[in-house]
């Protein structure tokens, strides 16, 4: 499955109540879409405070659009920012972007995975093949990985890059539980199914293969045949899991005895953290009191956060090799790992087949280059939609002046918590939010940049009229768009920072970026 697919079978869409019921503030946009920001009239008179930097916790507006296309502003793109972490990162066709950035950060990179391959069942069900489909869309596609696997010679700087490995993402489509039995049980369908990659491996000369499949944990040896294959031939093979999830204890069991089956002999292990939420959100809990008989008492409520805890990638780490305390007093279980993961006592079982060492150096923790759009519904305890302003950061001119931007989030803040009757509903599921959509965004409002401690994602607040185009009579009979509320989280170079201390901290071996091409440069500033 690729993370989309994978994202789309966790979409819990919120509960038509909502869809129903949330009639959205109707705010008029171009009453708050103020811009073309005013133009620096008082140039002189800017802030001298302490500026805003591209790799601080809160990047400004003005800073994220001047910088976050361009090179970092110390040290050299091919410079690691963390030496010793390996890298992985896809590109994809549908973010093209991802093809530059890869060759201007290639020092940065160990490995790129261009996510190009598909492997379908044909033929008669009697006698099943496995064909391979795709391939470099074009020539300059195979040019441009060529010249990544070549060493070459930073212009500027004059220092010499090391080769990038090529290793194409393979995806299993298609497959029945028919097509996954067939290829278990007869042997020479798992030689063609193994000749079949090889074959396109050495042909285009790639350094390896990136193997993805809903059902890992079934295919033991077919994917042990591969790996045997590939380094016969010098190459290497790489594994992609879903995550552990807390609320998934038979799919965290399913994973967990993948890792077992196959860690021994794949060369690395690339483990989806992203998506903790995914479109769909989460279900709404609240600390405060609801009136008896209210419709937000109703089940399906949903809310929105980030894309990624870094408590969760953590957990998964040491779920993954095997070092979540086992307590055996409770239950016979695991102290707070039923709470982190809903696991079973039979983690336990797992847990003994696991050797944390060996897993942890070919763990490879997924890190999402791009967060989520969720359109928001602030709900009085009756249920009634009210009408919220996003707050917006200081004028233009102070827009770089650090103690402006913290005096405005403490405003912000300060809203907030007076209107604590007042609440944020998911309205309907959210959208992905690449870097491109964060431009627009900056570009068009006058957001204020803030933080999620437990992620460190940042986040905006802005309106944005309807996709259905919507409209709303004024009182001078015109017709005005209906704009949705929006909270946009998205990754920035602190985000990146924290994520890779965690990931190191951790013991694993490095991380695999989904995708190059979502996130701008600016985050690989800071890998
Ligand atoms: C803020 O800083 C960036 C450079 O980091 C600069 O390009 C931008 O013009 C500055 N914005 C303002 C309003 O001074
Ligand atoms: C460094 O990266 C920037 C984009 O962030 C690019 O414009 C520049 O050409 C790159 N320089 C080198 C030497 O790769």
């Amino acid at each position: 499955m690729t993370p989309e697919e994978v994202e789309s079978e966790q979409i819990k869409t919120p509960k038509s109540f909502w869809q129903r019921q949330v009639q959205m503030a109707s705010v008029q946009l171009s009453r708050w879409l103020a811009l073309p920001a005013i133009i620096i009239a008082f140039s002189l008179l800017r802030s001298q405070a302490q500026a805003q930097s591209l790799y601080s916790e809160y990047p400004s507006r003005s800073t994220i659009l001047a910088g976050a296309d361009g090179p970092p502003l110390q040290g050299s793109n091919h410079s690691k920012a963390n030496s010793g972490l390996d890298v992985l990162g896809y590109v994809t066709p549908w973010n093209p972007a991802g093809y530059q950035i890869a060759e201007n950060y290639r020092g940065r990179i160990n490995t790129v995975s261009p996510v190009w391959y598909t492997v379908k069942p044909d033929g008669d069900p009697s006698f099943r093949r496995y064909q391979v489909h795709g391939g470099p869309p074009t020539d300059e596609d195979a040019l441009w990985y060529h010249r990544l696997q070549a060493p070459a010679t930073d212009n500027t700087t004059r220092q010499s890059l090391a080769p990038v490995k090529i290793m194409p993402r393979f995806q299993l489509e298609e497959w029945t539980p028919e097509d996954y039995r067939t290829l278990l049980s007869h042997t020479v369908e798992g030689l063609g199914f193994t000749e079949a990659i090889i074959a396109e491996v050495m042909t285009r000369e790639y350094d390896g293969v990136v193997l993805e499949t809903g059902a890992a944990w079934a295919l033991r040896a077919p994917v042990q045949a591969l790996s045997d294959r590939l380094h016969e031939e010098g190459k290497e093979l790489v594994i992609v899991l879903p995550p552990l999830r807390h609320d998934t204890a038979e799919s965290n069991q399913l994973i967990l005895s993948a890792v077992t089956e196959l860690s021994p002999f794949v060369d690395a292990i690339h483990v989806m953290t992203y998506d903790h939420l995914g479109q769909g959100g989460a279900l709404w809990h609240t600390e405060s009191e609801i009136p008896e008989g209210s419709a937000l008492q109703s089940e399906g409520v949903r809310t929105f956060g980030p894309n990624t805890p870094l408590e969760w990638i953590e957990r998964n780490v040491e779920g993954m090799s095997g070092q979540l305390e086992v307590d055996s007093s409770m239950f016979g279980g695991i102290s707070g790992v039923d709470q982190a993961f809903g696991f079973h006592a039979s983690y336990a079982d797992v847990q003994a087949g696991l050797s944390p060492s060996n897993v942890q150096s070919k763990l490879l923790v997924g890190v999402a280059a791009y967060g989520y759009t969720y359109p928001v519904g602030w709900l009085d305890p009756a249920a009634k939609p009210q009408i919220v302003l996003p707050p917006s950061s200081p004028i233009h001119t102070k827009d770089n002046s650090t103690d402006e931007q913290a005096k405005f989030r403490r405003k912000a803040e300060e809203k907030e918590a007076a209107r604590s009757d007042v609440w944020p509903i998911l309205a309907k599921g959210g959208d992905p939010f690449t870097f491109n959509d964060l431009r627009e965004v900056l570009r068009g409002s006058k957001v204020l940049v803030r933080r999620d401690e437990d992620s460190g994602e940042n986040y905006v607040d802005y309106l944005k009229a309807r996709e259905d185009g919507a409209t709303q009579k004024r009182p001078d009979g015109t017709e005005a768009p209906i704009a949705w509320y929006r909270r946009a989280y998205f990754p920035s170079p602190s985000t990146m920072n924290l994520r890779i201390e965690t990931v190191q901290r951790a013991g694993a071996r490095g991380i695999a970026i989904w995708d190059l091409g979502q996130g701008g440069s600016w985050l690989m500033h800071a890998v």
